[in-house]
């Protein structure tokens, strides 16, 4: 069975010591969540931090954003190489809202998923679509031309670290969740275009997230489905009583999956 990967984006939430107590907190309930992969995704201030709490424990630590070039001056800037040297393990890619805030385009993503991949992070790369794309019947284009653009050129060995979230973005931060339906048909698409670029087996083993409004009273549901195989958690990832049960409840649904 494939392990229910979780990840909470902080986004731009929480001080040092904030962090810290969070990070300690998840840390020492993952002992209990052998059978779920645990990601803390903090600010680029509090990474040294969260390193610190989380040493020792199997919860795993992520970047908000990169830029593609390994070095230079960029300033205002973090790249790949310097996420790992942080103790990273993922980043996260083509976030809606840096799409909509700072301008990233599926081409940009692009270039950002190699830059991960070159360091030997996993790119952690979002889509979806606006409830505009979605009520004019649209969402599976956009879908489509976000993965074909954003992974063009990628490998079928490049595929075994490549995380795919899928966010409506009308779904993100509005406590509003795209019902366990409306996310599985996109996920099973998005899985079927795995297949038919990299073959099946690169597809059964791709891990595609659900993200927006998760919430603990929605996971089990979500995570039942059959191709979702995890979720990028933000407002409920700042608790982490909520965290841990969203964890707890994921766990539950992959197994009644089987
Ligand atoms: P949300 O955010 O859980 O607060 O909706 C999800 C995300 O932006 O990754």
């Amino acid at each position: 069975m494939k392990r229910p990967l979780l990840a909470g984006n902080w986004k731009m939430h929480l001080t040092l010591a904030e962090a810290r107590a969070l990070a300690s907190l998840v840390a020492a309930a993952s002992r209990e969540l052998s059978e779920a992969d645990l990601v803390l995704i903090p600010p680029f201030t509090a990474l040294a931090e969260v390193r610190g709490a989380i040493a020792g424990s199997a919860v795993a630590l992520g970047g908000q954003d990169l830029f593609w070039e390994d070095k230079g001056a960029f300033t205002g800037e973090v790249s790949a190489p310097l996420l790992k040297d942080a103790g990273c393990d993922y980043v996260v890619i083509g976030h809606s809202e840096r799409r909509l805030h700072f301008g990233e385009t599926d081409a940009s993503v692009n270039r950002k998923t190699k830059a991960a991949l070159r360091a030997g992070l996993a790119p952690i790369v979002c889509v979806g679509e606006t409830l505009e794309e979605r009520e004019a019947g649209r969402t599976m284009e956009r879908v489509l031309t976000q993965i074909r653009d954003g992974l063009d050129g990628l490998g079928r060995e490049d595929m075994d670290r490549v995380v795919i979230a899928y966010e409506p973005v009308w779904a993100i931060g509005t406590g509003r969740n795209a019902t366990p339906d409306q996310a599985e048909d996109v996920h099973r698409f998005i899985r079927r275009r795995i297949e038919e670029k990299y073959g099946n087996g690169a597809a059964s083993c791709a891990i595609i997230l659900y993200g927006g409004s998760v919430k603990p009273a929605n996971t089990y549901s979500l995570l039942k489905e059959k191709d979702i195989d995890g979720a990028l958690v933000g407002g409920a990832s700042l608790e982490a009583g909520s965290f841990v049960e969203i964890a707890r409840e994921a766990i539950k649904g992959r197994k009644e999956r089987q």
